[in-house]
């Protein structure tokens, strides 16, 4: 932006304020749209960055949204362009969304600067479209605001609320188990999931909407809106006015996006019990704005917040739940009132967090509970370490069973997920509830891309007895819609010769919460041997994507980002296009 005529200038104005050849073809293609010469009259560009696609059936809607995203942005003296980018359903894609959240990340970071845009709006909701749209954007630094596309409505099943995920989870073992009929099962397919949106548990798409909102990235309740409630719609309009604004006042991603932003989303993470597949992502996003973020901070911050938002997969209610009694708002306020909260930190909409929920009601103390009766007395994130972990693993408190959380007993060991599904039903096999499941080869190099399933199901004959929990310790991330005491990421991952790899059935493993220790039960000089004698497992990748993805991808706890993408490389382009 520059002002040397008395009038500010734009970014855009590189491309449509300039009366030479490249002004002209600039405007002329764009006027095959029907733009009259009004709109190239310097006012702001807004690219509205959207991850619609009916392959990602959380964003399916999203074009809706972005029609009131342009009506903000017109009543605001802006010009609004709507572009699309790669999108990410976790659902569908193979071998896992994650594989393509850095890909996606290029596509926004690329697509902002490489246009004319001078602020951004980012249209999201399935887990791994929010953290790629963020991450793209930061690299840039441009005004950009987030609005998510919101939840699904509550699933209804059999007269009782179901979660997204969560109850596929506990449908699925209760068909192993017996105690659920194949036709009950495919009955609540339709059950689950009644409107547009995301998973209306606390699954990692709320999750990430929870952050967006506690980082300042997103306007006020743009977490817990339902995707169906007119209210979301009406957000969406005021996000188009407000990042016109925006661009006026030049409130970049930088401004907003501080150590202190940080640590304030990461406490409300464990306020609301949030996934943890938000520590790889808000890594991933720090590193691209160039604050510097380690895993221990999610220990050390998270460990004195309380779990108080009592929803799925931890507790008992659903995102529609969340709103009505109060949402993000009414958590940031009662982390605010125990000195919990940086209250300074600025937001989108140009006020500070504090203003922004100091006076937020929680109508429903069931759902939004104090800090006097919290869910989960230790919510957040533990960060393990131990010679099975040196450079860490996480564990969600709030998922897990009290009675496991100090665990010493037998490791029963799948190589990888192949590995396990071959074995786990097999009803020779060795195990019972008080062993320790492994999984190894599912980490960000090892899948690759970090599959969800480090919450692997229980062996059958360990179902069959009603258990529904053993420790289970991988490489892999977990689902945040998942729950279980349930030991991921850990670090180096076994693909690149972490103590993962090496070891064995029959070793004996300790887990120890409290202590933040994760210890194979083996000398160091008998560690060292087989590390010493390990060899990495083929990866059969033949090219393509994936080559450039598993050569340069970091490990999960520093954020899983692609070595190269990692800072902010800003918005200027330094060749023009003709
Ligand atoms: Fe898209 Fe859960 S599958 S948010």
């Amino acid at each position: 932006m520059s002002e040397e005529s008395g009038k500010k200038k734009f970014r855009s104005a590189a491309w449509f304020g300039r009366t030479d050849k490249d002004g002209f073809i600039h405007r002329s293609w764009m006027r095959n749209q029907g733009w009259p010469s009004h709109v190239f009259d310097g006012r702001p560009v807004i690219g509205i960055c959207n991850t619609w696609s009916e392959l990602n059936p959380c964003n399916a809607h999203l074009r809706t949204i972005a029609e009131r995203v342009k009506i903000g942005v017109w009543e605001a003296g802006g010009f609004p362009l709507e572009f699309p980018v790669m999108s990410m359903g976790e659902t569908n894609m193979r071998p896992t969304a994650m594989l393509f959240r850095n890909l996606a990340s290029m596509d926004v970071e690329e697509s902002i600067r490489a246009n004319p845009i001078d602020g951004v709006v980012l249209l999201c909701g399935c887990d791994k479209t929010t953290p790629a749209l963020i991450m793209g954007a930061a690299s840039c630094d441009l005004p950009a605001i987030v609005v998510s596309g919101g939840a699904m409505l509550n699933g209804k099943f059999q007269g009782r609320d179901i979660g997204s995920g969560t109850d596929v989870w506990r449908f699925s073992e209760a068909v192993k188990g017996g105690t659920m009929s194949l036709q009950q099962f495919m009955e609540a397919e339709s059950c689950m999931s009644r409107s547009g949106g995301h998973c209306m548990t606390m699954g990692t798409a709320s999750t990430m909407a929870n952050m967006v909102e506690a980082l300042g990235l997103g306007l006020p309740q743009n977490a817990a809106i339902p995707a169906v409630d007119s209210r979301r719609l009406t957000l969406a309009h005021e996000a188009g006015r407000r990042i016109v604004a925006m661009v006026h006042e030049d409130l970049r991603l930088s401004r907003i996006l501080t150590r202190e932003a940080f640590e304030n989303a990461i406490r409300a993470n464990g306020a609301v019990g949030g996934s943890t597949n938000a520590v790889i992502h808000l890594l991933a996003i720090a590193g691209r704005i160039g604050v510097r973020l380690s895993l221990e901070e999610w220990d050390r911050l998270g460990r004195e917040v309380p779990t108080i938002v009592d929803l799925m997969p931890s507790g008992r209610f659903l995102m529609e739940d969340y709103f009505y009694a109060g949402g993000l708002p009414a958590v940031l306020r009662a982390l605010g009132e125990k000195g919990l909260l940086h209250k300074d930190t600025l937001t989108v909409n140009g006020k500070t967090i504090w203003e922004n929920c100091e006076n937020a009601d929680n109508w429903n103390s069931e759902v939004i509970r104090g800090f006097d009766r919290p869910l989960v007395e230790h919510g957040g994130i533990a960060v393990l370490r131990g010679n099975l972990a040196p450079d860490g693993a996480v564990l969600k408190p709030s998922a897990a069973s009290a009675h496991l959380m100090k665990h010493r007993a037998r490791a029963v060991v799948f190589e990888n997920i192949e590995h396990y599904q071959e074995r786990i039903n097999d009803p020779s096999l060795d195990v019972d509830e008080t062993c320790v499941l492994v999984l190894k080869n599912c980490g960000p190099k090892g899948y690759p891309g970090m599959a969800e399933v480090g919450n692997m199901g229980l062996p059958p004959k360990v179902l069959s007895k009603g258990v529904t929990d053993m420790v289970r310790i991988s490489d892999a991330r977990m689902s945040g819609t998942a729950y279980g005491t349930v030991v991921l990421h850990t670090c180096p991952e076994a693909a690149v010769g972490g103590p993962l790899a090496v070891v064995q059935d029959g070793d004996m493993i300790e887990l120890d919460v409290e202590a933040r220790r994760l210890h194979l039960d083996v000398s160091d000089q008998e560690l060292q041997a087989r590390l010493a004698n390990w060899r990495a497992p083929e990866t059969g990748i033949r090219g393509g994507y994936q080559e450039l993805y598993v050569k340069h991808v970091m490990q999960a706890n520093t954020g899983a980002d692609l070595d190269f993408l990692v800072g902010c490389r800003g918005s200027e382009v330094t060749r023009e296009s003709h």
